[in-house]
């Protein structure tokens, strides 16, 4: 399909069908090299006011290997903090020629109102509790290429679903394809509203586990917790980590997946994150791929 989107804000009002046009062209990454520099003469920017070494550094990957240049712009250097907007900002950076920009904020839906205020592309890296698009991309393109097709497959997403872009963002794509998705975890973190999506909720990892094809292990984000909503990092380890020996109620081939950055001990044993069924650093590799696939069709809309 052609592609029309000038930017990347959501899974959510994506189609199936161009969700699959991007995980499509990521498979074609997979396969070859692109063809010359299909972003040559552009400049990629990095709106980053949180922290990340998955995404800056793949989406940096990924601009470079599709011929981009990458402005070393840091928000923590930046004229931001003498009190400049973030549009102001965005703005400056585009009258300096930048046609892309990479954000990742603290706060949930801060993306919709610049885009419509520029010409330049935006990409959401993250905003708040709302979407991480490219994060479940990249975790659809994983199951896919593992499972074969991801129609019927039994996800079970564990933690912090409150506070989880993540989680929103696979629930959003996963459902287009009629996966079947549990968000598990304590009452205090899976918002009862969120079955309204679709999704089966479960507070009881072991019995979530059964005939589950993946497991996608989520960090508990103690930085946007207002409150304690955990009675200890130990109790939670034992209600929800996922161990080795926990894996074993799910399917055989069941894999597991995690975003990112993993706090061993906590919500995943060492056994489970770097045992047989882990795909966590294909998740990684796939990253690169996803995000080429990204700049590379909103660049095939620009040169329309
Ligand atoms: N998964 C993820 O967003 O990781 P980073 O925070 O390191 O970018």
């Amino acid at each position: 399909m052609t592609w029309e989107r000038k930017d990347l804000l959501g899974l959510r009002e994506l189609s199936a069908a161009e969700i699959e046009t991007i995980l499509d062209e990521a498979g074609r990454f997979k396969q070859a090299a692109p063809e010359g520099a299909p972003l040559s003469g552009r400049t990629v920017a990095f709106l980053f006011s949180e922290a990340s070494t998955r995404t800056r550094s793949s989406f940096e990957i990924a601009a470079r290997r599709l011929g981009a240049e990458v402005l070393g712009f840091s928000v923590a250097n930046s004229s931001l903090l003498k009190g400049e907007t973030l549009l102001d900002t965005l703005w400056n950076l585009e009258a300096m020629g930048v046609d892309y920009f990479i954000v990742r904020h603290e706060q949930s839906g801060v993306l919709e109102p610049l885009a419509a205020r520029t010409k330049a592309s935006l990409v959401n890296a993250g905003d708040g509790a709302h979407e991480h698009p490219t994060q479940a991309l990249l975790d659809l393109f994983t199951l896919r290429e593992k499972k074969g097709g991801l129609k019927g497959l039994k996800v079970v997403i564990v933690g912090d679903i409150k506070h989880s872009r993540v989680a929103r963002s696979n629930v959003y794509a996963l459902k287009k394809f009629g996966a079947k998705v549990t968000l598990c975890g304590p009452q205090s973190l899976v918002p009862a509203d969120l079955a309204a999506l679709g999704v089966t909720l479960s507070h009881d990892l072991d019995a979530a586990l059964e005939g589950a094809d993946a497991v996608n292990v989520l960090r508990i984000q103690l930085e946007r917790q207002k409150q304690n909503l955990i009675t200890s990092v130990g109790d939670y380890y034992l209600a929800y980590g996922l161990t080795a020996e926990r894996l074993k109620l799910a399917k055989p081939d069941c894999i597991v997946m995690h975003p990112g950055p993993m706090n061993r001990g906590v919500e995943i044993s060492s056994h489970a994150a770097d045992g047989p069924q882990s795909v966590i650093l294909e998740q990684v590799a796939n990253g690169v791929l996803v995000r080429m696939a990204v700049l590379s069709l909103l660049e095939s809309r620009r040169k329309k």
